[in-house]
């Protein structure tokens, strides 16, 4: 009987030309660029072309630029994000409705711009706002934030973009193996995107930037710190924002996500006291884990920039899913191109047949 490789632990289950994790050593490459340039400088329209185009959907950034933005002006026609109490379940919904059109490139950029049109919609609607439509003048982020706070603010547009940048794209994570066990059936992207969308909910995953603010909101202060985390560590409850499967380091996205909330220029009494719990929880995990490496990974200053940029907590994990969109899409065109079918095995431990 072969071993069960429980969680697929190390499991290889592609080669992929998109993004390579290398968690021994702290480094993130996306299609060719360090994360830490890409987000220092690319936009949202570069990181998504450079991406498609590695998995075989050859496209420019001013393509994308110009695409992108007509299809958030289609898409928001056609979609109607409901007024769910978990902006993932309204995401999930209103994508659903979707179907792949003409070219693979054209569905790729609906669904894109259906992530980001119907998180907006959703988003207004809990909040009892009025829903904006897509301005295509503006780039994909600017018109994002526009579209979620009303506001022309482009500083904290920027930072939105950069955390946009950061998230789009890591290696085998379980939304994108979702994404891709789907594409891996012949079936279509607006169904690999949906399952992505639900994997991506799970607090284990894209869930936990939420609760990472109400950790900080619960803690208060620098000092509270200690208690509260062994608090929480005694009670056998999980840090989140602590923890990687891969990362063995620092995700260095998270020090990618530290410098955009800095960038933005305001005293951030929330940036201090995030960066206090931090080597507060990273002190007590290592006390109570010495042979595990349980080090801060990116939903922990997901929260602190998100917050900083005047996005509401019940919005972090489908601002997640807008940026994950572009390496989703990317991994279907890729699956569809070079990968077969994904059929693991499993090890029977139930009854013999002929059990009573
Ligand atoms: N706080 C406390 N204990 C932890 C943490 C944490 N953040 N992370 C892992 N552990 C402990 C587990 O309780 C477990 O202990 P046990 O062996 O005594 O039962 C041990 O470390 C191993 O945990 P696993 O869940 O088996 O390890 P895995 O590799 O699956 O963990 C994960 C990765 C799920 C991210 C985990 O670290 C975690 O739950 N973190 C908190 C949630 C979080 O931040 N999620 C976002 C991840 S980033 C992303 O997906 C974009």
């Amino acid at each position: 009987m072969k071993a069960t490789a429980n969680g697929l632990e190390g499991v290889v289950a592609a080669e992929t030309a998109l993004s390579d994790v290398r968690g021994d050593e702290g480094v993130l490459v996306i299609a060719g660029a360090d994360v830490e340039a890409l987000g220092e400088s690319a936009s949202f329209e570069a990181a998504t072309a450079r991406l498609f185009t590695a998995a075989g959907l050859a496209t420019t950034e001013a393509q994308v630029k110009e695409r992108l933005a007509a299809a958030r002006v289609r898409v928001a026609r056609r979609l109607s994000a409901p007024v769910a109490a978990n902006g993932m379940d309204a995401l999930r919904a209103a994508l659903a409705t979707l179907s792949e059109t003409d070219t693979e490139l054209e569905t790729a950029f609906e669904l894109l711009a259906a992530t980001s049109v119907a998180t907006a919609q959703w988003y207004r609607r809990a909040r009892g706002e009025p829903v904006l439509a897509p301005d295509p003048s503006l780039a994909h982020a600017a018109d994002l934030h526009r579209m979620m706070t009303g506001a022309h603010d482009p500083l904290a547009a920027r930072g939105l973009e950069r955390y946009l940048v950061t998230v789009c794209d890591h290696g085998m994570n379980a939304s994108t193996f979702a994404a891709r066990v789907v594409a891996s059936t012949g079936s279509d992207a607006v169904s690999a995107v949906v399952a992505a969308i639900g994997a991506l909910k799970g607090p284990l995953h894209g869930g936990a930037p939420g609760p990472v603010l109400d950790m900080l909101d619960a803690i208060g202060t620098p000092e509270r710190a200690e208690a509260w985390i062994d608090g929480e560590i005694a009670a056998g409850r999980r840090i989140m924002g602590m923890g990687h499967r891969v990362y063995k380091t620092r995700d260095p996205r998270a020090a990618v996500l530290e410098a955009a909330t800095k960038a933005l220029g305001k005293d951030s009494p929330r940036l201090t006291l995030a960066r206090a719990v931090e080597g507060v929880a990273r002190k007590a995990l290592k006390a109570k884990y010495p042979d595990r490496s349980l080090d801060v990974n990116v939903e922990f200053y997901t929260a602190v920039l998100l917050d900083a940029v005047g996005i509401d907590r019940a919005a972090f994990s489908p601002m997640f899913a807008c940026g994950r969109t572009a390496g989703w899409l990317a991994h279907v065109a890729e699956q569809r191109r070079t990968g077969r079918l994904i059929r693991p095995a499993s090890t029977y431990v139930g009854a013999e047949a002929g059990c009573p």
